[in-house]
């Protein structure tokens, strides 16, 4: 059984909303840049198709790839630890095994090649955050054992930075009132 761990249901909706704040930006992101290259290889469009390609893959190595390995600490640690856990995080540790191939992939890939592998990033990583938006997400903070708030604290790659300092705020003691 877990032991309980003191935590703050304000805490832990702010950082769920966070987290899922951070997810939505990203699938935005990468759907505009899959997108962009799409129509640049659809167009035989080589200089578009080049720039496109060089966008994407920074940022999947500047934001996708880090995302998932901050995750991979408490995050998926503390879940994957707890009994209940332990196969939904094992499952998804693949999938981010899966999209850091399908970016190697994508690396090396020119044309139609490159726009398949850019589709299939797409693909995975929707349905991959769709699961730790409404699964992984919701069990840690509905388990007495686990903090969503500890989880992603200090975390920008998982809440970015706008959301980092909204919570690091939110965790301080209330200001005590000015005497006088
Ligand atoms: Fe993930
Ligand atoms: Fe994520």
């Amino acid at each position: 059984m877990q032991t309980p761990v003191p935590k703050n249901a304000e805490d832990e909706a702010r950082a769920l909303a966070a987290v899922q704040t951070h997810h939505a930006g990203m699938l935005k992101r990468l759907d505009a840049l899959v997108t962009a290259l799409t129509h640049a290889v659809r167009a035989d469009d080589a200089a578009a198709e080049h720039d496109a390609h060089e966008v994407l893959v920074e940022w999947c190595e500047t934001e996708l790839v880090p995302h998932a390995l901050a995750e991979e600490g408490p995050l998926y640690g503390g879940a994957g630890d707890a009994p209940e856990g332990r196969l939904l995080v094992a499952g998804m540790l693949a999938e981010h095994q899966v999209i850091v191939g399908l970016v190697e992939r994508l690396r090396a890939a020119q044309g139609v090649d490159a726009a398949v592998a850019a589709g299939a990033i797409g693909e995975v990583f929707t349905l991959h955050l769709d699961k730790e938006n409404r699964l992984l997400m919701p069990f840690i903070v509905a388990s007495p054992g686990l903090s969503l708030a500890e989880s992603v604290a200090g975390l920008h790659e998982l809440v970015g930075e706008a959301h980092l300092h909204a919570i690091q705020h939110s965790a301080e003691p209330p200001a005590r009132p000015v005497d006088g």
